[in-house]
């Protein structure tokens, strides 16, 4: 393992995948780079549709069509996941990469014993006894804070509520110790209370474990104060990218502004109601020329329609990328008038996002 390989636990480089469909070429990732850290935490948003659940599952080496083209690279940590054959794809998943998902009755068995199951899990990465992975599984459902955790052990996924029934996935995806989880929105379906003890659960993994974190949400709130860095997808691309304080209080690229905008505003007493996007996102088997978010964004001209821009750099802020011909946001940054010509905001600002 070289050098630049064991800082990075995890590396894509001009990742695509295309599906070929009746109706023509699905590019539902379209040239993807991204890179994340031990023990860091990436969130990735954007709308219904964006590429977010295919660009996770082919980090995973877990592409659901056989018809799947996929190009690009895919590190993870040192290892070529694209070029793994199935057999190492397999011995990969759970010990250096495992996934949570959203619903996680699709992760558990339905009669299996919740106990039984992560013990199985224990019993794919160490040489333990059956005993010892069955004494390792009531520690894990302890490490996720599950209730009388010997006894929970008996029961069946369907007997448990639906936040220990994602504590139990949590607990089945650290089983092996993975440097990695990809958790595609692990939390819409729990309530705001239960979801808040599942993100800071994340948390507390990182940075014990230091197992990296790729979690994806539709919550733009729930990404800012639970990831370290966020990626923006829109219609198979990152619009932006970075340090998390940095993309929520200067937002350069136009669809990210758009996106804070939609979200509901407490300011006070008062309470802002959300601008919901206009439009709907593309057909991506024949997206629009130029610039994906062009007939939506109300900044857009000429060069919008025209050619595709690239991602660069926002000036002093290392990291943090846009692709955007008319970059500027709504926000206004602390103490100072907006890069834009929008209107006054009508969305939360950093503070309020990330409280
Ligand atoms: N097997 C497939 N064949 C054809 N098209 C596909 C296939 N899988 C995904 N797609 C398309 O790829 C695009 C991206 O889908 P994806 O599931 O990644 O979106 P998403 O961002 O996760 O959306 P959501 O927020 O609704 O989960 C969509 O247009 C989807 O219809
Ligand atoms: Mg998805």
């Amino acid at each position: 393992m070289n050098q630049a390989a064991t800082e990075r636990l995890l590396t894509v480089r001009d990742l695509r995948v295309e599906f070929p469909t009746a109706d023509g070429t699905v590019r539902a990732v379209d040239n993807v780079s991204l890179d994340l850290g031990y023990g860091e935490r990436l969130g990735i948003v954007g709308e219904s549709g964006s590429g977010k659940s295919v660009l996770s599952r082919t980090i995973m080496g877990l592409t659901r069509s056989r018809t799947a083209r996929v190009t690009g690279e895919v590190i993870l940590d040192g290892r070529s996941v694209l070029d793994l054959s199935e057999r190492s794809r397999r011995s990969m998943w759970g010990r250096d990469v495992a996934m949570v998902f959203q619903d996680p009755l699709s992760s558990l068995h339905p009669i299996m014993p919740i106990g039984e199951q992560i013990a199985e899990a224990v019993r794919r990465d160490a040489s333990v006894t059956r005993r010892e992975a069955g004494a390792r599984a009531v520690q894990l459902l302890e490490t996720v804070g599950v209730p009388l955790a010997a006894q929970r052990a008996k029961a069946r996924a369907h007997e448990l509520s639906g936040g220990m029934r994602q504590r139990v996935a949590i607990a089945m995806a650290i089983a092996c110790r993975p440097k990695l989880i990809i958790a595609d929105e692990p939390t819409t379906a729990l309530d705001v209370t239960v979801q808040a003890r599942i993100l800071d659960l994340f948390d507390e993994l990182c940075r014990e474990f230091r197992i990296g974190l790729v979690m994806i949400s539709h919550d733009l709130g729930v990404v800012g104060r639970h990831t370290d860095r966020i990626a923006v997808m829109y219609a198979g691309r990152i619009a932006e990218r970075g340090p998390v304080a940095h993309v929520f209080a200067r937002p350069a690229m136009r669809y990210t502004s758009a996106l804070m905008a939609a979200i509901p505003r407490h300011d006070g007493a008062r309470r802002t109601l959300p601008r919901p996007i206009r439009g709907l996102p593309p057909n991506l088997a024949d997206p629009p020329a130029g610039c994906r978010f062009s007939p939506r964004c109300a900044h857009a001209g000429d060069a919008c329609h025209e050619a595709a821009p690239a991602l660069v750099e926002v000036e002093g802020e290392p990291g943090h990328e846009y692709a955007c011909w008319h970059p500027g946001s709504d926000v206004t940054p602390p103490g100072g008038a907006g890069q834009g010509q929008g209107p006054a905001p009508a969305h939360p600002t950093s503070s309020e996002v990330l409280r």
